[in-house]
C-alpha cells in the first residue's frame, strides 16, 4: 500500500474510528427501524465498504439493494446532472428505505435520488452518509445519520475514489492537491 499512502496528505478518519462509527450508527438504526420493513439501498460505488460494514451492525431483518448514479466524471466537483446508471431491482412499495451514501457534498446527488424514489410508494426514505461536508451544501438536504463531518478537502479511501482509484485504502485521507490539480 506504500504507493497509495504516498498520495495522501493527511489521514482524516482512521480504521479504528471507522469501526466505531459503524457500531454507533448500526446500533442507532437498529433502534429506529425496529418493527419496520427495512430496505437498505447502497449508492454505488462509493458506499461499498460502508454499506457492507454498517449492515453487519444492524440487528434486524433487512433486504439489500443497490443504485448506481453518475454525476462526477473524473473531476472533483459535482455537475448537478445526475444519471441513473443502475436502478434498484426491488419494488419499493411498502418499504422503509435507507439510502447509504459515502459523502454528502453539494447535496445534489442525494436530493435528486430521493425525489426520484419518493414517487415509488415507499413508506419512508431515510439517509445515512458516512461523511458530510456541511459547508459545501448547495441544495437543502439534511441526512438522518452522519458518520462524521470532514473539512472541505477532496477525500479518498474506504470506498471513495478519485478517478476510480484509491477506493481500497482502508482509512479516509485527504488527497494531495497535486494529484488532482
Ligand atoms: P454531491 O452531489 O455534490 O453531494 O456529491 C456527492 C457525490 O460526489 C458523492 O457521492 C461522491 O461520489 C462525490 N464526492 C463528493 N466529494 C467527494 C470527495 O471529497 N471525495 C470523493 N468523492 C466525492
Ligand atoms: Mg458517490
Amino acid at each position: 500500500m506504500a504507493n497509495l499512502d504516498n498520495d495522501i496528505k493527511e489521514v482524516l478518519v482512521t480504521k479504528d474510528e471507522l469501526q466505531k462509527i459503524n457500531e454507533r450508527i448500526g446500533a442507532q438504526i437498529t433502534k429506529d427501524f425496529e418493527g419496520k420493513n427495512l430496505l437498505v439501498v447502497g449508492i454505488l460505488k462509493g458506499s461499498l465498504y460502508f454499506m457492507a460494514d454498517i449492515t453487519r451492525y444492524i440487528d434486524l431483518p433487512l433486504k439489500l439493494d443497490f443504485l448506481a448514479v453518475s454525476s462526477y466524471g473524473s473531476g472533483t466537483t459535482s455537475t448537478g446532472s445526475v444519471k441513473i446508471v443502475k436502478d434498484i431491482d426491488i419494488d419499493l412499495t411498502g418499504y422503509d428505505v435507507l439510502l447509504v451514501e459515502d459523502i454528502l457534498d453539494s447535496g445534489r446527488t442525494l436530493s435528486y435520488v430521493r425525489k426520484m424514489l419518493s414517487a415509488r410508494g415507499a413508506n419512508s426514505i431515510s439517509i445515512v452518509t458516512l461523511l458530510d461536508k456541511p459547508e459545501r451544501r448547495v441544495v437543502d438536504l439534511t441526512p438522518d445519520y452522519v458518520g462524521c463531518d470532514v473539512p472541505d478537502e477532496f477525500v479518498v479511501g474506504y470506498g471513495l475514489d478519485y478517478d476510480q482509484q484509491y477506493r481500497n485504502i482502508p482509512y479516509i485521507g485527504a488527497l494531495k492537491r497535486e494529484i488532482y490539480e
